[in-house]
């Protein structure tokens, strides 16, 4: 039986540290406010200009490559993850490929947000468990910092994003009959659009107002074209992401518990069975809820949020990347990984380390 196993992992996160009291001198809010709502204490900008969701991906992919014992020329898939593409198309998985210099493979890219490593994850583990590939790159990246309101309008969503890196290289795992299993055990991919838009960037797009009164845009005088940026958008300010922040910790507080729990079951453990959870780092009282629903340690979950803030789908890599390098993740750790986010999407995966 061939399961996946992360045979390297790698994060970047980019130099400049932006703490809640930069963000005081540019909107009406307070480290306070910031603090006890989110946990936040500082975030990573991109360094304008110099970092993309490619080139801090293409860093984080080095890393992973390197520790992976890899090089470009093994690498026959690549998989990349964002929700702040660098171009609208195509996608940042083929900007990654040239960036690294990799031969003619081929390039998937994967929205899903928040969840986006981990249905990323999950596609690599199916190809590798078929034998379709042997050295996969996932990579997830997202510059939000780039695309926000930093008005005091758009601050209850740009106080909790943050920009970063993390990747890792998947391979096969060749088990015996009789070996206690290694690895990726499973994965759980959820979704439910009912709720779409509670927390989207809908604009500039192509959607002409169909789904949400009020968003139409003036007809154009041309007959053609004209609809997916208007002037009107930009006179009114619409082109920022949009987040009913009360509704989205509602459900967050639900859906992790419920996904986390799926994964243990789906292999006969209980949460205290878990070495360590890392939870997609949303906000971190929605951590703190979650640990206390499932009755863990503080040992027994990951967080850094005060650190990067929300870095949407490279969240998961980074914390991960992150509690590896501090040694709190070591071989043979029952380690669960799950997140939530737009769409809404949810998510989860049980690794054997
Ligand atoms: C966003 C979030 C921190 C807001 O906290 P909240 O307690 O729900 O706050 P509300 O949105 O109800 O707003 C409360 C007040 O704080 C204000 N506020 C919002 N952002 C603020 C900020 N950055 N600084 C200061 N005040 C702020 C609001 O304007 C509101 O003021 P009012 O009462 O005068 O109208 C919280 O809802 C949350 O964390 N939700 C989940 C978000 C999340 O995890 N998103 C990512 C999912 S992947």
């Amino acid at each position: 039986m061939i399961r996946t196993r992360i045979a390297g992992i790698g994060m970047y996160v980019p130099k400049n540290v932006v703490t809640n009291n930069d963000l005081m001198q540019v909107m009406e809010t307070s480290d306070e406010w910031i603090q006890e709502r989110t946990g936040i204490k500082e975030r990573r900008f991109a360094t304008r200009f110099e970092d993309t969701t490619t080139t801090m991906g293409v860093e984080a992919a080095k890393i992973a490559m390197q520790r992976g014992g890899v090089t470009v020329n093994n690498i026959d898939f690549i998989i990349f993850a964002t929700l702040t593409p660098d171009y609208y198309f195509p996608g940042c998985g083929v900007l990654a490929q040239r960036a690294l210099g990799i031969k003619e493979i081929g390039a998937l890219d994967i929205r899903d947000q928040c969840s986006g490593f981990i249905y990323a994850l999950s596609v690599a583990d199916q190809f590798i468990k078929t034998g379709m590939y042997k050295n996969i790159l996932l990579i997830a990246s997202e510059t939000h910092s780039y695309g926000l309101d930093f008005s005091t309008k758009g601050r209850n969503v740009s106080v909790i994003f943050g920009d970063g890196a993390g990747a890792v290289v998947l391979q096969p795992l060749k088990a015996e009959p009789g070996d206690a299993p290694r690895g990726i055990l499973s994965t759980h991919l959820h979704s439910d659009g009912t709720e779409a838009e509670l927390l989207s960037m809908i604009n500039p797009g192509f959607h002409v107002g169909k789904f949400v009164p009020g968003k139409r845009p003036t007809e154009p005088s041309q007959p053609y074209g004209g609809l997916f940026i208007t002037k009107e958008l930009i006179e009114k300010d619409d082109i920022y992401p949009y987040m009913d922040g009360p509704a989205v910790f509602k459900k967050a507080v639900v859906k992790f518990p419920e996904v986390i729990k799926e994964a243990l079951t789906a292999n006969g453990y209980q949460p205290s069975d878990l070495n360590l959870l890392i939870p997609h780092q949303a906000n971190l009282r929605i951590s703190q809820m979650v640990q206390h629903i499932l009755k863990l340690r503080d040992d027994q979950v990951y967080n850094n949020i005060q650190k990067y803030g929300n870095t949407t789908a490279a969240s998961v890599p980074i914390a991960l990347c992150e509690a590896w390098e501090n040694g709190k993740v070591n071989d043979n750790d029952l380690v669960c990984l799950a997140a939530f986010g737009s769409g809404f999407t949810w998510a989860s995966a049980l690794l054997r380390w």
